[in-house]
């Protein structure tokens, strides 16, 4: 719900719980009022009408207040949009008018229901719209800027898609998501202090290293269960930056948008214009858990394209196999994935081309006919009638320099005349802002998707943009952000052309993880590590923005041959990937019998628990920092509870796990031991799990009776 202030100069965004409130200042500078619990329109006004900043020779009076702080005038703040013409720095824009619900400048498609408000101001003939958007049914506020010149050609060198005020508090606790290759996205919350926290990606991607969401709570206050939190969540795939500043009055702005650098981002000739991305934001009352679960509901409806649409239990065969592969072995794997119950077998890298290593073949996407003679089609077929659906791996943005397409286009790549050309991964990195690159992928993928009956795309990218040139472009800047435009284009035109296709965002594990990709993707592999202990500090950290219907996870071989050698049990490899999208990634071929029985019997268990896991909310019980670790997911009358024990000590009993979200008056029947529980005791006193030894884990399906 949009309100409109009496004097058409205050506005108030309403969801389901809670409010955001701006208005015009005399002088028409756009200020923040209210980003909180739900307000009435009344109280904007109140909060309106109050003293407006104060005035210091040594500050400026708006630091701190601004809905979206341009540059130039008193203002010393980060600025989120910086523009240049030769004559002119900065902006001094003017109030022009607004608009509300309609589709105007949309980005993304605006449902039934979604409120929208639109703020335009212009300076010089550049317009400027600040886009609010709240959906139907979610606290989430969605912002984003549009930029229209119809002025003289101007440098854009920074355009953030928001700037979030936060209220005055005493102090704030930041959350942040951090990691490298195969440790993504590890939780840590530190005190903020005064200055700025920056986080991002000067990558070209979205990067392991940090995933574009903080969440900060006032005085590190907040519990998973208890207090507010306000969180904000880029939707973007390449460079990107977030920084919370702590301003010298202990206000708390957080400004967020693509690019990292403030070096340029891209020229606006008169007539052209650009779009932000969307940055989110939501404040919950219901601690780190319910601001999740809010996070999860919103992808749920608004961004994961299909999430009603639960995803199937897959196979891969990368771990297996790596680059040594044939259709023979395909296919024996593929029926042992069959009698494992598998849904949907998936050949990864090395079907392609010549690649039979990382050093050759990317950018060849027609199959390797010494492998596969045929094509890929016969092994489709196969994978089809053993009842799979059939994926293949594919790395469209890159390319080796010994493959037919370097060979071809050399000057296809992002390069620097008279520079090296780095290689990473032994490859490089085509210059999708090309628009022959652009239509050669289309050609490509569409005569793949064509050619043989595949359903799933696992669309990788394994390596940094490291010389992004692009020799001959007036303005080679812009490949940073148009590489990402075209990837999006480039997967939604795959998506009309191919609906039956799903597709998957890799990039090395957890490298392209973002609102941005998922909302173009049907789920996203989570991190190259598939050790079940490590996954589980992964998963919680993920978890914390992203839901479990989009997180891929494989059980693989033990001992874990890709990375640490841990020993663990099926049970507990399986118990950690039933906790998001589950597949399995080990050789199959050297399972024993007795192991696919067992795979299959926890394979049929996933099935059974996947609406639950996949589409409900999700409470994370104890977090995985040694001892007890549960998660568990509540969706109409059943829960589910999944518990991982790491390590048992003498004398240190494994506590009950007290659960959550369930009716306290009614009574629970657990389908493990058809014992019956009062709700009451489950939310108070707790569940047993009978844990016990190292590595230990369990499934308790619990039905309300
Ligand atoms: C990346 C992915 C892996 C696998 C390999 C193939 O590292 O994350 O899952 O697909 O590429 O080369």
């Amino acid at each position: 719900m949009v309100e409109i202030g009496a004097d058409g100069r205050t506005w108030l965004l309403s969801g389901p719980t809670s409010s955001y409130g701006l208005r015009l200042g005399d002088e028409d500078e756009l200020l923040h009022l209210h980003w909180g619990p739900r307000i009435a329109l009344a109280d904007a006004e109140a909060l309106a009408a109050g003293p407006g900043p104060e005035y210091w020779a040594f500050e400026a009076t708006l630091d701190g207040h601004e809905e979206y702080p341009v540059e130039g005038g008193p203002r010393f703040v980060r600025p989120a949009l910086s523009v240049r013409t030769p004559e002119r720095r900065g902006t001094e824009w003017r109030f022009e008018g607004y608009g509300t619900g309609g589709a105007e400048g949309t980005e993304g498609a605006a449902g039934a229901g979604d409120d929208e408000l639109r703020l335009r101001f212009s300076d010089s003939g550049l317009g400027i719209t600040l886009h609010y958007r709240m959906r139907a049914g979610s606290d989430v506020v969605e912002r984003w800027v549009t930029l229209a010149n119809e002025g003289p050609a101007l440098e854009v060198l920074r355009a953030d898609s928001a700037t979030w005020t936060l209220p005055l508090r005493d102090g704030w606790r930041l959350s942040q998501l951090h990691g490298r290759w195969a440790a993504e996205s590890r939780l840590t919350r530190s005190d903020l202090t005064y200055g700025e926290k920056v986080i991002g990606s000067r990558r070209g991607h979205t990067g392991h290293q940090h995933l574009p969401w903080v969440a900060l709570d006032a005085d590190g206050t907040a519990t998973e269960e208890l207090g507010e939190v306000y969180g904000c969540a880029l939707a973007w795939s390449g460079s990107w930056r977030i920084a919370v500043a702590q301003l010298p009055d202990a206000r708390v702005q957080i400004t967020g948008g693509a690019g990292y650098d403030d070096s340029g981002l891209l020229r606006l000739e008169p007539g052209e214009g650009f779009v932000t991305p969307v940055f989110a934001g939501l404040w919950s009352d219901g601690g780190f858990g319910g601001a999740s679960r809010a996070w999860h509901a919103y992808q749920r409806e608004h961004v994961i394209p299909d999430a009603d649409r639960y995803r199937p239990v897959l196979y891969n065969s990368w771990e297996a196999t790596e680059f040594d592969i044939s259709e023979e072995q395909q296919r024996a794997l593929a029926r042992r994935a069959a009698e494992a119950g598998i849904e949907l077998f998936v050949v990864d890298d090395g079907w392609f081309g010549a690649r039979t290593s990382d050093r050759a073949g990317l950018g060849d996407w027609t199959p390797n006919r010494d492998r596969f003679p045929g094509g890929l089609k016969p092994l489709a077929d196969h994978v089809h009638g053993l009842g799979m659906q059939f994926g293949i791996w594919v790395e469209p943005e890159m390319v080796n320099q010994d493959s037919d397409l370097y060979r071809a286009h050399p000057d296809w790549v992002q390069f620097q005349p008279g520079r090296r050309r780095t290689e990473l991964r032994n490859q490089l990195v085509l210059n999708l802002a090309r628009e022959d690159v652009q239509e050669y992928l289309w050609e490509r993928l569409d005569t793949l998707l064509s050619g043989a009956p595949v359903d799933y795309v696992k669309w990788d990218f394994n390596r940094a943009f490291t010389d992004a040139g692009w020799p001959g472009e007036a303005y080679p800047q812009r490949l940073w952000v148009d590489h990402v435009h075209a990837l999006y284009r480039l997967l939604d035109r795959l998506r009309a052309a191919h609906p039956g296709v799903a597709f998957e965002s890799c990039s090395g594990g957890g490298g392209r993880i973002d609102l941005g990709i998922m909302s173009r993707t049907d789920q996203v592999w989570t991190s190259d590590n598939t050790d079940p202990l490590d996954r589980l500090a992964i998963q919680h950290g993920y978890s914390q923005v992203h839901p479990a219907r989009a997180m891929a996870a494989w059980v693989t071989d033990s001992p874990n041959t890709q990375l640490n050698g841990r020993v663990s049990s099926l049970r507990f490899r399986f118990v950690s990937a039933m906790a998001g999208v589950l597949g399995v990634g080990g050789d199959l071929t050297r399972w024993s019998g007795e192991e696919l029985a067992e795979a299959r019997t926890w394979v049929e268990l996933y099935k059974e628990i996947r609406p639950v896991v996949q589409g409900g909310d999700l409470y994370r019980l104890r977090a995985p920092e040694g001892g007890l670790s549960a998660v568990q997911y509540v969706r109409g009358d059943e829960a589910v509870v999944l518990a991982w024990l790491q390590a048992q000590h003498h004398g240190e009993p494994v506590p009950p796990l007290r659960l959550r979200g369930l009716d306290p008056t009614a009574s629970y029947e657990c389908l493990e031991t058809r014992e019956v529980h009062r709700g009451a005791v489950l939310l108070h006193h707790g569940l047993r799990t009978g844990l016990r030894g190292d590595l230990d884990a369990t499934v308790v399906r619990l039905r309300r009776k």
